[in-house]
């Protein structure tokens, strides 16, 4: 900052970033992505939500309607609440025609490295100057998706947690050419939304992934290995350690697929501790992915739950 910025402190740079995120455009309306805009509209923002599929697009706005529901039921908000939360929140196919009015911008598209940079291409083109752009990637590299954007300062990872409307964290995560003023700006942004921040350095898998993926991976190695049942594995994890849920039921809950991605991911950039069990991968291929298509390790009602 030079001597004439002085009077920029960083309270002010807070109070302009609060002010700057009124109209946050969220691509991908899967269960992070619908998660995401529920917590901005919920926190007063104008919210866009986009998805190239539009039964996706459907699924993520039921999902909004289960999550608001269940706070009406626990009295935590009202149906006037609930339906100036919904009012707030606008659904489209084309993320590009919601750029140009975006403060901030998040993407939550499927882990592909080319999708994510052709999206960051393509938005940060359209996007105003001054819009900032967040990644929930779980595990990719942040400064390989910053690179694809014209302006990689104002790129930062905003990695969510499911049940996003639950879950308190949000990873920022600091790619290399991230800079300071957006640092501030994700952190403004976490406590807008009422999440606690930590910030993390761009790093395979950062401080949560990491660690979480390495908890499930070895249940499931166990299971191949005879050692207990999962039911028994979850027990053990959630009476033993007080885990709020155990790693194979976790793992129901992200998603066999989005575990098989990071972890192939994780075992290319961190090596053999992170090799996927072979039980993962046929789960995948006999599409058992979790709660989302009724099985994974354990079997659901048809309904998946929000
Ligand atoms: N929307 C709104 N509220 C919800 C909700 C949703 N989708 N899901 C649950 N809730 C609320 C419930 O209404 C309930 O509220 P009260 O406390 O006011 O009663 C509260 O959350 C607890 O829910 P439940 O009573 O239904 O069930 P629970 O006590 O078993 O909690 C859970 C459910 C919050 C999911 C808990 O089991 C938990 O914290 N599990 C661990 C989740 C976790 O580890 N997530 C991280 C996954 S990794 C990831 O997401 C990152 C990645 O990159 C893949």
């Amino acid at each position: 900052m030079s001597a004439g910025t002085d009077d920029a402190a960083p309270r002010d740079v807070e109070a302009l970033a609060m002010s700057e995120t009124q109209r946050v455009l969220v691509v991908g309306s899967g269960t992070m992505g619908a998660g995401i805009a529920q917590v901005c509209a919920q926190a007063g923002m104008e919210v866009a939500m986009t998805d190239v599929s539009t039964s996706g697009l459907e699924r993520g706005l039921q999902g909004i309607h289960r999550s608001l529901a269940k706070l009406v039921e626990k009295g935590k908000l009202d149906a006037a609440g609930r339906d100036a939360v919904l009012a707030r929140i606008a659904t489209g196919p084309d993320a590009g025609a919601h750029a140009a009015n975006a403060d901030l911008i998040v993407e939550a598209i499927p882990e592909k490295m080319e999708l994510k940079l052709a999206l960051f291409r393509e938005l940060s083109a359209k996007a105003p100057s001054h819009a900032l752009f967040g990644t929930n990637t779980s595990s990719l590299s942040v400064t390989e998706i910053a690179g694809a954007s014209v302006d990689p300062a104002r790129v930062v990872g905003l990695h969510f947690f499911n049940p996003v409307p639950v879950m308190e964290l949000l990873e920022v995560v600091r790619g290399l050419a991230t800079s300071d003023a957006t640092i501030a700006r994700a952190l403004a942004f976490a406590g807008a939304i009422g999440k606690k921040a930590i910030v993390v350095k761009d790093f395979p898998g950062f401080a949560t992934s990491r660690l979480g993926v390495m908890l499930g991976c070895e249940a499931m190695r166990m299971v191949e290995q005879g050692v207990a049942s999962p039911a028994d594995i979850d027990t053990a994890m959630k009476l033993g350690y007080r885990h709020p849920m155990g790693p194979l039921e976790l793992t129901d809950l992200v998603g066999l697929d989005v575990r098989l991605s990071i972890l192939e991911h994780l075992h290319r950039e961190l090596g053999e501790q992170f090799r996927p069990p072979a039980l993962l991968r046929q789960m995948v291929r006999a599409g058992h992915l979790g709660r989302k298509t009724g099985r994974g390790f354990y079997v659901y009602d048809a309904a998946p739950k929000g």
